[in-house]
């Protein structure tokens, strides 16, 4: 096979590269590893940058988006029994953020690639890049017994932080950057209506806490809990009255409670790989750099990414100009960088660190005091939660 694009992953960053570049007449074929129904089976965050929602339009990809999300102008932080809310609108210069599961983002890829008649392989096994640094890249699949070669321009590596891709590149011209925290967060779906229209993340000595929504009758509900800890140890009734605790008694009152209909575990880490450029692969997404969820910032530096790509390819195809693709790297790892510090900044302000001695206590009061206290710091908080500019 042949094509002008091999994008690996079919994930929220490698379907949407597909469907931008489609849409410009460029051709593609997205390799997936795993089957479509296992893919959609996988609960991601929810909420949405404004810039993300606006290329999902841009992807002809928004429709569902825009009729079933929700925006939100605002969030609050919970902290010594008390609700403060952040006013994204008002310090943001009138941006907001779409709450909208990723899942469902995924689905809308999907069925836009479908309609367009898109090649997405699933269930392609050992996918592997070949000879990167030369003008002529390819990549091999195994379907069953048979060896798929696929010859390209330019190969993108989307397939998340356990792919093929980033592994790819010689250790010599890679450096990896990494922070792992020494807490994960247990989630939970609930078929409950919300106990709050706007997310809560709370602050509190027993760990932090988070409250949010997929719709008004679906809540999505996370405590911070040691690395240690197992699903299995947690009973839906010890999972709520721990996050009740957790909570101002105004809205832990207000609790509607539920079975879960799912519950994980998932640790929290910070990571970056540079560059995000070898040869001829370009890496995307999660395959490069991951964020700890507090931020809301997984997709959203995805985004950019995504973004910053098919600008650089639809130069190098319409105008013969490189230098897009050149620049990639830098430019992708400079909004990449922004999005590791927003969200290791609200990592560190709202969890509760197992080894914080007194000194870092008072720090992280009083940054909370002097966020609650000031415009400017408010106006940096939503800043970076709607999303820096591309
Ligand atoms: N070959 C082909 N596909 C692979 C391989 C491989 N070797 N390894 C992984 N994949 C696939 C995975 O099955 C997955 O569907 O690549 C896809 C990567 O998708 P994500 O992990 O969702 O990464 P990305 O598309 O970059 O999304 C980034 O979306 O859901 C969030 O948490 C995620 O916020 C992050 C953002
Ligand atoms: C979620 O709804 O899953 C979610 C929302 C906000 C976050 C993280 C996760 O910061």
């Amino acid at each position: 096979m042949k094509t002008q694009v091999c994008i690996i992953g079919g994930g929220p960053s490698g379907l949407m590269l597909s469907q931008l570049l489609h849409l410009k007449g460029i051709d593609n074929i997205v390799l997936e590893k795993h089957s479509r129904e296992y893919v959609l089976s996988r609960i991601r965050a929810g909420v949405l940058e404004h810039g993300f929602a606006k290329l999902m339009r841009e992807a002809q990809c928004g429709e569902r988006m825009d009729r079933e999300g929700e925006i939100h102008e605002g969030f609050f932080i919970a902290h010594q029994g008390r609700l403060n809310r952040v006013d994204l609108h008002r310090f943001s210069g009138g941006n907001s953020v779409v709450v909208y599961g990723q899942t469902e983002i995924t689905r809308d890829l999907y069925d836009a690639r479908d309609r367009m008649k898109g090649v997405v392989i699933h269930n392609a096994e050992d996918v592997q890049p070949h000879e990167l640094t030369s003008d002529r890249p390819y990549v091999t699949y195994r379907q069953g017994d048979d060896i798929v070669r696929i010859d390209c321009d330019f190969v993108i590596g989307a397939d998340g932080f356990h792919g093929v891709s980033r592994k790819s590149i010689p250790k010599t011209v890679l450096k990896e950057y990494e922070k792992v925290y020494p807490f994960g967060w247990l989630g939970v779906l609930s078929r409950t209506k919300p106990v709050s229209p706007e997310l809560i993340y709370a602050k509190h000595d027993r760990g932090f806490a988070l409250c949010s929504l997929r719709s008004q009758v679906l809540s999505r509900y996370y405590i911070q809990v040691p690395l240690t800890d197992t699903v299995e140890q947690w009973s839906d009734d010890a999972f709520w009255a721990e996050l009740k605790r957790r909570l101002p008694d105004e809205v832990s009152q207000q609790m509607i409670t539920g079975p879960s209909i799912e519950k994980s575990i998932a640790p929290l880490r910070s990571f970056v790989a540079e560059p995000m450029r070898y040869g001829q692969l370009f890496l995307a997404g999660d395959a490069a750099h991951i964020v700890p969820p507090t931020g809301a910032r997984g997709l959203n530096s995805a985004a950019s990414d995504i973004y910053y790509l098919y600008h650089a390819l639809v130069a190098h195809y319409q105008q013969k100009d490189s230098s897009g693709l050149d620049n990639y790297s830098a430019k992708a790892l400079a909004r990449v960088w922004k999005a590791q510090r927003f969200s290791w900044w609200m990592t560190s302000l709202l969890h509760t660190f197992p080894e914080a001695i007194d000194y870092d206590k008072k720090l992280q009061e009083v940054d909370l005091a002097y966020l609650f206290s000031s415009e400017a710091a408010q106006s940096s908080l939503a800043e970076n939660y709607v999303g820096l500019p591309f």
